[in-house]
């Protein structure tokens, strides 16, 4: 792995996102690319980030950029972080390897889902020990502790535990074509696959992807049409204050609550005892009207910063963004889809180069407005651009 790689025919994230569709059969892109209902979330995410303006202060002294934040007790090299995304596996053999990987090579987290296609045992070796893990509550107990424990034994840091999922949302995409796991051998998916010969050489390789941190709690042989009976009885445990206390009692490191817009969830979150909060509408994936993050995260950041750290997602696609995140308020930001757009555009090399990229655009933004530390950006921030 290069760790220095950059190919400047993908100079954006829409230039990854454009050649990792050619790349992959259209069942895997629709899944990673989808929103909910008729994707005016989608919309609403990138409009308020695309809405929010900086000013740079030109004559000030000035020395350097530091891009570096410390979390928990570890400086990482950039303020942005990998978000979890399901089923990676899917939309391009080994990508929670090759992304665990590079970001623990180039000092960002990584967060792994619990629906990974990889095992939390193999990327907490991959990632050295620096990767984070993304838990859906399990309804059941016994599997509730049995991952926790899997969890701390292979010595993951953080916890992040996702509470924006209580309903599948509904994505026409994914209904339209008959999206199961592993993919159902229907005459139009094998055209699609057909049609994407390095994807269906290197699944070939790896093996169908399936979901191997929960293997051990599904059924034998398990057939395909109960799967959805299995992640009902699986993840999609309770996610009131109730529901999460016996995982803040089981977890001792810090803890993070993914998926929050309303500030009462935040202050939630901080009776629970969380370190941390990820303001994030889940990539727009699960209500359509939804508010974008982007918009309460001032407020927020603002009235409980204090108390907790305030992390956001959902929509960031390059550096002005996530530079306008943190002058929104947030202390760190994640992005999603744009690492698995550069994994299926370059494969091995994909994670690298969108890390990189991203740095880079993001290390520009500081140096025109005149930042030294990330702290410094909310200072440039044209507060009535967020209002
Ligand atoms: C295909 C896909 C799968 C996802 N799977 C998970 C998941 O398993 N757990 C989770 O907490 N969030 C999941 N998310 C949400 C992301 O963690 C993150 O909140 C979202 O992707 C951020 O938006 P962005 O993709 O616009 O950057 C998923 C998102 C996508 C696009």
């Amino acid at each position: 792995m290069d760790l220095n790689y950059f190919n400047p025919k993908y100079p954006s994230v829409a230039d990854l996102k454009v050649a990792a569709k050619k790349r992959m059969p259209s069942f895997a892109f629709d899944y990673l690319e989808g929103g909910c209902n008729q994707e005016v979330g989608l919309q609403t995410n990138r409009k308020a980030i695309e809405s929010v303006q900086l000013r740079s202060e030109l004559m000030k002294p000035f020395s350097s950029s530091s891009l570096e934040v410390e979390l928990f007790g570890h400086t990482y090299s950039a303020p942005f972080g990998i978000a979890p995304v399901g089923l990676q596996g899917l939309m391009w053999p080994k990508t929670p390897e090759i992304l665990a990987e590079s970001a623990a090579k180039l000092n960002i987290p990584f967060v792994l889902s619990t629906v990974s296609s990889a095992s939390l045992e193999s990327i907490a070796e991959i990632s050295e020990g620096k990767a984070w893990f993304q838990l859906y509550n399990p309804t059941d107990a016994d599997i509730r502790k049995s991952l926790l424990k899997r969890v701390e034994q292979a010595h993951y840091p953080v916890l992040v535990v996702t509470v924006d999922v209580p309903t599948f949302g509904f994505r026409h995409r994914d209904i339209r074509n008959g999206l199961s796991i592993p993919p159902k051998m229907t005459i139009k998916n094998v055209i699609q696959m057909l049609a994407n010969p390095t994807w269906l050489l290197e699944t070939a390789l790896v093996g169908k992807p399936e979901m191997q941190t929960l293997k051990p709690y599904m059924p034998k042989n398990m057939p395909v049409d109960q799967l959805a009976e299995f992640m009902n009885n699986t993840v999609m445990g309770r996610v009131d204050l109730e529901g999460l206390k016996p995982i803040r009692d089981l977890w001792k490191g810090p803890l993070i609550i993914k998926g929050l817009i309303n500030e009462k969830d935040v202050e939630a979150s901080i009776s629970l005892g969380a370190d941390a909060v990820v303001i994030s509408n889940h990539g727009a994936r699960q209500l359509d009207r939804g508010e974008a993050p982007i918009k309460p995260l001032f407020n927020i950041s603002k009235k409980y910063g204090k108390q907790i750290k305030v992390f956001v997602d959902s929509g960031l696609r390059n550096g002005p963004d996530i530079a306008s995140a943190l002058a929104c308020g947030a202390d760190f930001t994640f992005l999603g889809r744009p690492f698995v757009y550069g994994v299926g555009a370059l494969g091995k090399q994909g994670g690298v180069h969108t890390i990189n990229s991203l740095s880079s655009q993001f290390e520009q933004v500081m140096r025109q407005l005149r930042c030294h530390s990330v702290s410094e950006l909310p200072q440039h921030l044209i507060v009535d651009s967020v209002k």
